[in-house]
Parts: structure tokens; sequence; C-alpha cells
């Protein structure tokens, strides 16, 4: 029987959205995933039992915990909290079996140089983002010593002497940014990183490696300065608030319509989504502990560009398409950072979206309402931005995938159903 209904899906994990909105209350807003990521990364820098906070119960972090395990770490969770437990030995060795689940693990070969002066770690591959190469880290890595080459998969990397040098890197990475800031910090001398990429979360890695005893100056501008010193130690850290999730609670007033506070969101890291969501119609304010989102009316088309930080997150472009395609008028959205980033749209499409893509440029002429459809989560933020749709359309959304949605969102249903959503999951046990 070919199945083409939302209603056919029954036999899958699934997220059923009905229209929902106005929204209304408050949601707490968890530690980000691509900060916490690499603080786990880092405590491969040196022995020692190391707590970090408000951490969000998601796929991708236990999935570095099975990275950091499989490297001889123990890792454990208490409520909120990990406690990792850092031993003297420690082998150098990700599988791709670990790395092909998290693109991410690529940030334990910084730390591991540092750490133990060896890492053979298995390249990721691509994703639904596109291409995604690694050369800007291997110069990064390289210009303080290290020596690493591909060979049958795995970047095998060594070093004898880290040396602190000036590093200019070709483009601001996150990725490579973190990787260059974890190795330099046992290094000889003073490593100088230009044109560094300036994420809040390279600033809340900064904050942990200082209180681990290293010297990180200027993280969250442009020019990085890691002065090396000789030892480190485990420390205590709290995660920083997730700005992506708390753009995704934001878009989600945008399209249901509401007022809702976002407790422990930061506005100064979405200065530039809160514009333009200004820009579309939705209000947002420094409330006491976090952002408030009013939204009264249908919104307006926008045109949205993205750019490293603090230009627009290319990871809140999915929610912002999803949502542009039921405001009135019509919007050109661009992607500047991944070549591959517009395979949501086809979702959208099935929901009765207008939207044109052409190479990184998308045209979204604005629908009076979606309808229903079952759609695919292809990544974290299409399928948040699926159930944002689902939002806005007449009749049921099934969103399927949903262990894309799993990797990223702590309790994205449960959340968006205490703010009055109409969002159910359902799992293959739940069929009648
Ligand atoms: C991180 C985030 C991701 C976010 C991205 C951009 C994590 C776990 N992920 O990814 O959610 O979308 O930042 O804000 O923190 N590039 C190269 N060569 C390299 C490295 C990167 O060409 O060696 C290119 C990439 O293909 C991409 C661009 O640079 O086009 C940005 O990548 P980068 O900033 O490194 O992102 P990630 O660290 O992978």
């Amino acid at each position: 029987m070919e199945r083409t209904h939302p209603e056919d899906f029954t036999d899958q994990e699934r997220i059923e959205v009905r229209p929902s909105g106005p929204l209304e209350g408050s949601v707490v807003i968890s530690g980000a995933k691509n900060s916490v990521l690499k603080l786990m990364a880092a405590c491969l820098l040196t022995e020692g039992t190391f707590t970090i906070r408000n951490v969000p119960d998601i796929e991708d972090v236990k999935v570095m915990g099975d990275v950091l395990r499989h490297i001889g770490v123990s890792v454990h969770r208490a409520d909120n909290a990990l406690v990792i437990q850092r031993p003297a030995l420690i082998t150098g060795e990700v599988p791709y079996a670990l790395t092909e689940q998290l693109r991410a693990s690529t940030a334990v070969l910084g730390s591991l140089l540092a750490g133990i002066g060896n890492a053979r770690v298995a390249l990721p591959g691509g994703d639904d983002f596109g291409h995604r190469p690694i050369d800007i880290h291997v110069a990064a890595l390289e210009a303080i010593g290290c020596r690493l080459k591909i060979s049958g998969g795995d970047i095998y990397a060594t070093v004898d002497n880290l040396v602190g040098n000036p590093v200019l890197l070709e483009y601001p990475s996150v990725g490579a940014t973190e990787n260059l800031m974890m190795a330099a910090t046992r290094a000889t001398g003073t490593t100088v990183i230009d044109n560094a990429a300036r994420e809040p979360e390279i600033a809340d890695l900064a904050v942990f490696l200082n209180q681990m005893g290293a010297k990180v100056s200027g993280a969250g501008t442009s020019t990085i300065c890691v002065e090396g010193v000789g030892e480190l130690h485990p420390a205590d850290h709290t995660v920083v608030a997730d700005r992506i999730e708390a753009a995704t609670y934001l878009a989600a007033v945008g399209v249901a319509g509401g007022e809702v506070t976002l407790e422990g969101a930061r506005g100064d890291h979405l200065a530039i989504f809160c514009r333009k969501l200004e820009e579309m119609g939705v209000r947002t304010a420094k409330a006491a502990n976090g952002i408030m989102a009013t939204a009264m009316n249908r919104l307006q088309a926008a045109d949205v560009s993205t750019l490293p930080y603090p230009g627009l997150p290319t990871d809140t472009k999915p929610l912002l398409v999803a949502i542009l395609s039921v405001a009135d008028g019509v919007s050109i959205v661009t992607e500047n950072l991944f070549s591959g980033r517009f395979r949501y749209v086809d979702e959208l499409l099935r929901m009765g979206a207008d939207i044109r893509t052409e190479g990184h440029h998308a045209v979204v002429r604005g629908v009076k309402r979606l309808s229903g459809a079952p759609v695919r989560a292809h990544d974290i933020r299409a399928g948040a931005a699926m159930v944002l749709a689902g939002m806005a359309a007449e009749g049921l959304t099934t969103v399927l995938d949903v262990h894309h949605i799993d990797r990223g969102y702590e309790n994205l249903v449960g959340k968006l159903g205490s703010l009055g959503a109409d969002v159910q999951r359902l799992g293959v046990l739940d069929v009648c």
C-alpha cells in the first residue's frame, strides 16, 4: 500500500503536529549542544575529574560520551551534570563507527594532541549540509608543530613539541578555532589566532580552559591569544545557554503567535536573529532572566542571509524558511556557509509551501496556510523546522526520522506542548 497520509505512519517513531497557537507561558532553555561537545573534548587535556553542568539530555552528548569512553575516559550523568574522569592513560583512537554518528567528534583532535601527543580519528565524511572538509583544522594544527596525514579514511596526528605561533585561519571555522585553542594551551610560547571564529560557544570553551589553568584571552573576538602553560587541572563549569534552541522557540512564537518567556536565553547572543524577527513582526524584549517574545499578527516577509557569528546563524535558517513560508510577501534567503542546506525545502513543498531554490538562494513566497503532510526530519534544525511548519498547517503533520531532532533538542515536544502547542510524540508501541 502506498503511504501518502500523515496517518499512514503509525509503525514509526514520529511527532504528530496539529494547528497550534497562540503559545503562552515560559520555557527553560538548555545548555548549548555546540558548547558541551567541545567542553567534553577539552577534558582529554589532563588527568582528573571534571564536572560540566547544565548539560542537555540529547543524543549527540551521549555519542560524545561514547567517544570519550572509547578513548578510556569514564563519563557519568548526574541529573543535569556530567562527571568526567580522565585517567592518566588513554588511547588516541576514535573509530568511524563513532565519528560517522557525530561529526563534532573531530573536536578531540586538538585536545588529544596536547594531552597525549597523538590521535587517530576516522574522518566523518559528508552530510546533508554538503561538503565538509577539515583542511583548515589541519593547517591550523600544523602551524603549531603537529604532523597530520590522512590514510585509509583516518586522520593520523602526532606532535613532539607544540610550538606557539601566529596562525591566520583562512576562514573563521568554529571547529578549527576550537581545535587550535585546545592544542595551543600546552604549547611552548604564545599562539595568536587571527580570523578566529567568534561564536559564544568559543568564548564558553575559553572560560572552561582558563578554569583549567590555561591562559586564553580574546575569545569572542577575531583575535584569540593562547599563552601555553606547563600544566592544566580539572574544572567545574556551567554550559552557556543554547542560542539555537532559544531561536527555535522564538521562531515558534513567530509562526503560532502568543507571548512566551525563554528562561536563561541570552538576547546578546541572538541580536541579529531577534532583529530579523522584529522585521517580520515578532517583538522581543529582555526579561528578568531571559528573553520575552510576543507576536500578535501574521508575519511579514524579510530577506535573510547567513554569516559567521555575530551574523545570522546558519543553524537558524531552516526555522526561518519554515516560518517565512507562511509570511505575507516574498523573502530571499541566502546560505553563505554550507554548500547544501536546502533539502528540507522539498518537505515544505509537500506541505504546499511556495519556495524556489537556486544555488545557495531560496525565494520564499508566503502562502496563506500550509497543509499537513508526512514529512521527514533531514537534520536537527530541519526537523525542528518541520514541527514549526506543522503548527501553521491545516490538519495533521507527521514528522518522521525524529532521531535527528533527538540529536540536538532536549524534549522539544514537551517544551512546545507546555506552551500550548498541539504536538505529541508517538512511538512504534503506540500503534492502536
Ligand atoms: C559548527 C557547528 C554547526 C554550525 C557551524 C557554523 C558544532 C558541533 N557545529 O560546525 O552547528 O552550523 O559551526 O556556525 O559546533 N570549512 C572548511 N574547512 C575546514 C572547516 C570548515 O572549508 O577545515 C568550511 C565548512 O565546510 C563550512 C564553513 O567552513 O562551509 C563553516 O564550518 P565551521 O565553522 O568549521 O563549522 P563546524 O565547526 O563544522
